[in-house]
C-alpha cells in the first residue's frame, strides 16, 4: 500500500498490508476513546475509515463547524501509530439541509420523493446537493490535508447504495442535457430510440422524461439510456470531490468504496478516476458455495485497474445485519476470506465495523469489537490475525498472473436484464458469469476481468483465453477486437445470447451473434428459452441447459462440439468451434439440418492457431468445466484441477510466487504439490504435500514458476480428502 500509484504518483500513506476497519468514535464518549486505541494496537490495526456519516456533527448548523471531536480523534489515532482513510463526510446530508432543500432527497420511479431518516439519500444531479459535497469536501481537505494520520480520502460511501436511480424533475433536466450531448438533435433520438414503435415520437426536448412507472412495459433504448445516465451523474458526483481532493492535495491518493459486482454502476468509469480500487464484500458465510462468486468479484476489483494491487476496505468480521438471516462466520472463516481477498490482489483486509454499535440499525452487525468487548470472539479472532497480517508482508504489491480473462460490461449487463420484453428474464447475465468462472476455478485457472473497450480493456492477447459469458449487446467496434484477437492467435468463448443488439438496442439484423457472426461461424435462427421447470439435454458430457437454448445454424468451415439430445432442438448444434488447429477429436452428429448454404459467404480464414467457441445453451458448472478443459487443451494451456472446495491463487513479484492455498470446505484436505516452498504463515517447509484443516489456508513462497507450467499447476494430481484425524 505504501507504493506510488504507478501512473499518477499519488500516495497511500502505508507501509504495510492495510489493518483495520470503520469507526465510529462519535457514537461512543472520549472515555471509550482511549480504551479503542489500546485494544486497536493490540489487534495490530494500522488504520481505520472515519468519519463516514459525521456531516451531520461536523455542520450541527447551516455553516457553524464543530471540528473538536475530529480534531481530537485523528490526534489521538496518530499518536497510537493509526492512519486514517479519511472519509470526506458527504455520505449523508444533515436534516436541516434536508428541510431546506428537500428536493436533494431522491425520488423513485413511483414519483415519490422519499425521506430524510436513513442514510445516503440524495439526487446526484441536484445543483444544491453537488454544491454543498464540493463546499464540505473542500472544508475536510483543507482542514486535514497536512494531517499526518491522512492516509488517503475516501470520497463518499459506497456510490449507489440504497438508491442508484433518481427519476425527479432535476434528474429529469440533467437527463434531457445528457440525451442532447448524445444526439444533438430530437430527430437522433426518435431514430435511436425507435419512437415510431407504440406512438411515442418526441417533438421536443423537455417533452422527455426518465423512465418512470407508466401504463406498459417502457422502450428499451430510453431504459438503457437512462441507465447509462444514471451511472455517469454518479461518477460525475465523485468527480466533484476527486478534483478538489486533487487540487488541495496533490499527493495523496483517492479511492471510493465499491460493492462488488453491482449492477447498477459502471465501475470501469469509476475507477478510471481514482488512485486505488477498494470493495466492500459480504458473503454469506453460510452458503459453501458463495466463495466462487467472491473470487470473481475480488479478481474484478484487482482488474478495474490493470491489475494494480487493490483493498478489501470492508468485509463482516463475523453476521452482518441486512440479510432477513444473519448467520455470524465460523471460527477461522473470517481469517479465510481475508486470505482469499490477499491472494486475489488485495495489500490487506479491513473490516466493517472497528467496534459494535449499541444503538441504530447496525446494532446487531459484528464488529472487530464485539458487545463484549475485548472476551468477544470477533475481538480474539482479529488479534490473531493481526499477529499473523505481518508475516505476509513480502506479498504486498505482488500481481496476480493469469492466462485467462473474462469480458464484464456493464452496458450489456443493463440491457440484458431488463424487466421485461425479452425471450427469457431467466437468463441472467451475473448467474452466468458466476457458473463460468466457477468452472475455470475448479480447472485452477486463475480469471482477471476485462473490459471489451476503453482503459484496460486490453490487450486481449495478454491472456491465453478469453471468455465472454454473454454480451447481449455489441458493437462493431468491439467485435473487430475480439476478431484480431483471435486472428493473433487467441481463443475465444462467447456464451449465450451475444451479439444481438447494438448500442441502440436496435438488433443486429442477419440474426445473432450479429457482428461476431463470421467470427464464430454460427447464425442464430431464434432463440429458445427453456420452459420454467424442464432441462433440455446435450450430448457428450456437457450436461443440460435448464434456461435458455438456441436453433443455430452452422458454417461450413466450423466445428459441432456438442448437439442439443433432447427436446424439440434434438440434433441440432449446441456447442461449436471454429479454427483451432484441427478438428475437434470427435465426429461431427445431428447436423440434422441442410441449411447452411449461403451462410457466412466470403468468410475469411481464421487463423490456425486462435479459435472461436460458440456456446448457444446455460451449463451446469461441470458441463462448463469440459467445455473449458477442451479450450485450455486447444490453447495449450494446463490445467491443474484443485480438490472441491479449495482455491489456488498465486501471486508474483520478480522472483518469488506466493501460492495462497485456500480450503473453503468444511473437511481438512491434503494437497500434493510440486516444489519445496515456505509457508509464510508457519514458516514450515513444505517438500510434496500440505495438510489443510477446515477453513486452512497456507501460503507457500516458492523460487517463480515459469508462465508455461504455469502457477497453478504448482498444485498437482489428485488431492486428497481426509476425515477427522489423517496420516
Ligand atoms: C456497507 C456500508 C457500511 C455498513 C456495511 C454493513 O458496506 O458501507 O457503512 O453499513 O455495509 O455491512
Amino acid at each position: 500500500m505504501s507504493r506510488d500509484h504507478p501512473v499518477t504518483g499519488r500516495q497511500v500513506r502505508l507501509s504495510a498490508l492495510a489493518y483495520g476497519g470503520d469507526y465510529n468514535p462519535d457514537q461512543w464518549p472520549p472515555e471509550t476513546w482511549h480504551e479503542d486505541m489500546q485494544l486497536m494496537r493490540a489487534a495490530g490495526v494500522n488504520m481505520v475509515t472515519l468519519p463516514v456519516f459525521g456531516w451531520s456533527l461536523i455542520e450541527p448548523r447551516p455553516g457553524v463547524f464543530d471540528f473538536g471531536w475530529l480534531d481530537s480523534i485523528l490526534d489521538l489515532l496518530w499518536d497510537n501509530g493509526i492512519a486514517v482513510d479519511l472519509a470526506t463526510a458527504t455520505a449523508t446530508p444533515p436534516a436541516w439541509m434536508v428541510r431546506e432543500h428537500p428536493e436533494i432527497m431522491p425520488v423513485d420511479a413511483d414519483g415519490v420523493r422519499l425521506e430524510f431518516g436513513s442514510r445516503q439519500g440524495f439526487c446526484p444531479s441536484s445543483p444544491v446537493w453537488r454544491a454543498a459535497v464540493a463546499e464540505m469536501t473542500t472544508t475536510m481537505a483543507q482542514r486535514y490535508g497536512q494531517h499526518p494520520a491522512l492516509a488517503m480520502w475516501h470520497a463518499s460511501n459506497e456510490y449507489g447504495n440504497h438508491v442508484a436511480r433518481c427519476y425527479c424533475d432535476q434528474s429529469a433536466v440533467a437527463f434531457r442535457a445528457w440525451l442532447t450531448q448524445r444526439y444533438e438533435t430530437v430527430e437522433r433520438l426518435n431514430e435511436a430510440w425507435g419512437t415510431t414503435v407504440w406512438g411515442q415520437r418526441y417533438g421536443s426536448w423537455d417533452e422527455i422524461a426518465p423512465p418512470r412507472r407508466a401504463p406498459g412495459p417502457t422502450n428499451p433504448a430510453q431504459r438503457l439510456d437512462f441507465e447509462r445516465f444514471s451511472s455517469d451523474a454518479l461518477v460525475d458526483l465523485f468527480r466533484v470531490e476527486v478534483d478538489i481532493l486533487r487540487s488541495v492535495t496533490p499527493d495523496i491518493a483517492v479511492t471510493t468504496n465499491f460493492m462488488s459486482l453491482f449492477r447498477e454502476l459502471d465501475y470501469w468509469r469509476f475507477a478510471e478516476l481514482e488512485d486505488l480500487v477498494t470493495a466492500d464484500v459480504y458473503p454469506d458465510p453460510s452458503d459453501p458455495d458463495s466463495y466462487p462468486l467472491t473470487g470473481l468479484n475480488y479478481s474484478l476489483m484487482r482488474s478495474l485497474k490493470g491489475g494494480q494491487p487493490w483493498l478489501l476496505l470492508e468485509q463482516a468480521p463475523s453476521a452482518v445485519s441486512w440479510r432477513s438471516v444473519n448467520v455470524p462466520k465460523s471460527p477461522l472463516q473470517m481469517r479465510l476470506m481475508s486470505l482469499q481477498a490477499i491472494a486475489h490482489g488485495s495489500d490487506g483486509a479491513m473490516c466493517f465495523q472497528w467496534r459494535q454499535a449499541r444503538f441504530g440499525p447496525e446494532r446487531f452487525h459484528s464488529a472487530m469489537l464485539g458487545h463484549r468487548g475485548e472476551n468477544s470472539r470477533t475481538y480474539r479472532e482479529a488479534v490473531a490475525f493481526g499477529a499473523e497480517l505481518t508475516r505476509l508482508e513480502p506479498v504486498r504489491g505482488c500481481r496476480v498472473n493469469a492466462r485467462v480473462a473474462m469480458v464484464v460490461d456493464w452496458e450489456s449487463w443493463w440491457a440484458s436484464s431488463a424487466p421485461d420484453s425479452l425471450p427469457s428474464v431467466e437468463l441472467r447475465w451475473l448467474d452466468q458469469a458466476q457458473l463460468w468462472y466457477q468452472a475455470l476455478d475448479q480447472l485452477g485457472l486463475s480469471v482477471d476481468v476485462v473490459r471489451s473497450g476503453g482503459p484496460f480493456a486490453g490487450p486481449f492477447g495478454r491472456y491465453d483465453i478469453v471468455v465472454v459469458p454473454g454480451t447481449y449487446l455489441l458493437t462493431r467496434a468491439d467485435a473487430a477486437r475480439w476478431e484480431d484477437y483471435v486472428a493473433d492467435g487467441g481463443h475465444l468463448v462467447v456464451g449465450p445470447f451475444s451479439g444481438v443488439v447494438d448500442e441502440f438496442e436496435h438488433v443486429h439484423t442477419g440474426g445473432a451473434p450479429g457482428p461476431l457472426r463470421r467470427l464464430l461461424g454460427v447464425e442464430v435462427d431464434e432463440q429458445w428459452p427453456v420452459p420454467p421447470g424442464n432441462e433440455v439435454n446435450l450430448n457428450e458430457e456437457f450436461g443440460s441447459a435448464r434456461v435458455w437454448s438456441e436453433w443455430i445454424e452452422v458454417a461450413a468451415d466450423t466445428d459441432i462440439v456438442a448437439t442439443y439430445s433432447s427436446g424439440e432442438l434434438a440434433g441440432r448444434a449446441a456447442i461449436t468451434r471454429r479454427g483451432g488447429g484441427g478438428r475437434v477429436d470427435r465426429p461431427v452428429d445431428g447436423q440434422a439440418d441442410g441449411s447452411r448454404d449461403g451462410l457466412l459467404d466470403g468468410s475469411p480464414e481464421v487463423s490456425r492457431e486462435g479459435s472461436a467457441w460458440y456456446l448457444s445453451a446455460d451449463l451446469d458448472v461441470a458441463g462448463l468445466r469440459h467445455l473449458f478443459g477442451a479450450v485450455a487443451r486447444c490453447a495449450g494451456v494446463a490445467v491443474s484441477p484443485p480438490p472441491a472446495g479449495v482455491e489456488v491463487v498465486t501471486r508474483s513479484d520478480g522472483d518469488h510466487d506466493f501460492t495462497f492455498v485456500l480450503n473453503h470446505g468444511a473437511d481438512p484436505v491434503v494437497v500434493p504439490v510440486s516444489t519445496a516452498a515456505t509457508d509464510l504463515l508457519t514458516g514450515a517447509t513444505v517438500t510434496d504435500q500440505i495438510r489443510l484443516d477446515r477453513y486452512g489456508v497456507a501460503v507457500l513462497a516458492h523460487p517463480r514458476l515459469d508462465r508455461e507450467s504455469s502457477a497453478s499447476s504448482y498444485v498437482t494430481g489428485a488431492a486428497l480428502v481426509v476425515d477427522g484425524g489423517i496420516e
